[in-house]
């Protein structure tokens, strides 16, 4: 069964890696265009020589090497980016590759006449949410470069659609972890924070009264929702990808405390903390592409504990 071929930008990193493997699953053939800046290249080699799976080691920000290995593919998923804490600390290559990078490959999927793209937006491009849940309508208002380019990228987004009739969806993951998940990524560094101090023996440390919440969606979840946005009959539009449920950071920390099994009560640091909550409204995934979480929050932290605690073993 062959679907046909999709090109991945970023297809070697964490959430790129779970897509793939759905998009074999289903009978696409994959091509990975990643430079490996974050890429597991280890992984990305092992599924090219299984022979379903291409790799070009190449950059987004390389516009005729984008559209030279776009070339004969199907469908576009477009996940490279520069991480939001690099965009604080280097404007520059965030603006690069988050909007240079995603212009080459709008353009390009735009000039080919792909049939769909799909793109990795964020959560964060709503700013600091006035009220909750999240929904696609409401006004954005990104704070770094990191969001102002996730949104840029969805203008151009539009702008081709009007342009050339590109057919596109943007999702706006929520909070993602889940097996492979480097320990730096910013959203959910609270989690190994927590889990570093429970193997060390001591207490998970919440800053005020841990109200602050995330709306953690896992990586498998997220994984369907980007095969869903490429198969599916629905288009031009921002989807918000999430569970609709915040998870604050004094549950998540009783999560994992009973994850790992450890015998301590957080510990709460008192002092004043800027409460965010975050939790996505879901009416329009479910209603444009027939998707719903299906792994709680409970279940995918508690299979995350015993992932990395094997891990550990090897
Ligand atoms: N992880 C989250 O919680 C989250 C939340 C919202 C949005 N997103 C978005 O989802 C996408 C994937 O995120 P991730 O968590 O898998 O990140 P990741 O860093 O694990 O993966 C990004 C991949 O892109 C590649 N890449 C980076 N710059 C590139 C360039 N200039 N040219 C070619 N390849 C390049 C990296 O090598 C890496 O393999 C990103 O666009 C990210 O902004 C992630």
């Amino acid at each position: 069964m062959d679907k046909g071929k999709v090109f991945i930008t970023g297809g070697a990193g964490f959430i790129g890696l779970h897509v793939v493997e759905q998009l074999l699953e289903r009978g696409w053939s994959v091509r990975i265009f990643d430079n490996m800046i974050r890429g597991d290249r280890d992984r990305a080699n092992a599924l090219a020589s299984g022979g379903e799976v291409e790799v070009i080691d190449q950059d987004v920000r390389a516009g005729a090497a984008v559209s030279a290995a776009m070339k004969g593919c199907d469908r576009v998923i477009h996940l490279a980016a520069d991480s939001i804490n690099k965009s604080q600390a280097d404007p520059f290559s965030s603006v690069d590759v988050n909007v240079v990078g995603s212009h080459n490959v709008f353009a390009s999927a735009a000039e080919l006449g792909v049939q769909r793209v799909v793109y990795a937006s964020s959560a964060s491009v709503y700013g600091d949410p006035e009220k909750l849940p999240m929904h696609e309508d409401d006004p954005l208002s990104p704070i770094t470069p990191y969001c102002i380019g996730k949104r840029t990228g969805e203008d151009l987004l539009r702008y081709y659609e009007r342009r050339s009739g590109l057919s596109w969806i943007a999702l706006r993951f929520f909070n993602v972890y889940g097996p492979g998940q480097k320990t730096t990524a910013y959203y959910t560094s609270v989690i190994n924070h927590f889990v570093n101090r429970l193997r060390n023996g001591e207490p998970p440390v919440i800053d005020g009264r841990g109200e602050q919440s995330m709306d953690f969606i896992h990586v498998k979840d997220i994984a369907r929702a980007v095969v869903l946005a490429t198969e599916s009959e629905a288009s031009n539009a921002a989807i918000n990808v999430g569970t609709g449920i915040d998870t604050s950071v004094a549950e998540l920390a009783r999560i994992l405390i009973d994850a790992v099994g450890a015998d301590v009560e957080p510990q709460f640091n008192p002092r004043d903390v800027l409460v965010s909550r975050r939790a996505a409204d879901i009416v329009r995934a479910r209603e444009m592409l027939g998707f719903e979480y299906s792994i709680p929050v409970r279940e995918g932290m508690t299979d995350l504990i015993q992932y990395e605690i094997a891990a550990a073993a090897r």
